[in-house]
């Protein structure tokens, strides 16, 4: 069985509230996987970047009020903490990936 691992994003909160504002999210490969981190009301959060529907990427995408990623290509909705299609439309749920802030940066946790 795989172990979770603990990638270093950002040094800081400061450092991930400045590259990464509110209601935006980048785009971070660790071990060739895509993911979306996204900066939400709610926090900060991190899923696949893949949508489920067609593979776009959902890290170009807008944030709303609900704490979803909006697809930009067929505005379908995912939650970003459970990663759940929530616009009815019956695709796969994201998968989600831990994120943690310490004393000493602000990580994603990948079992890769
Ligand atoms: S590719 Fe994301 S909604 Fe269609």
């Amino acid at each position: 069985m795989e172990e979770l691992r603990w990638y270093k994003i950002f040094d800081s909160l400061a450092e991930a509230e400045k590259k990464l504002p509110l209601n935006q999210s980048v785009r971070v490969v660790i071990k060739n996987i895509s993911i979306c981190l996204s900066h939400s009301h709610q926090g900060f959060f991190a899923v696949q970047d893949e949508c489920s529907h067609l593979k776009e990427s959902l890290s170009r995408g807008r944030i709303n009020n609900w704490n979803e990623v909006i697809c930009p290509w067929h505005a379908y909705r995912f939650d970003l903490a459970t990663g759940e299609e929530t616009s009815g439309n019956g695709c796969a749920s994201l998968q989600t990936f831990p994120v943690a802030l310490e004393e000493d940066g602000f990580f994603i946790g990948l079992y890769a």
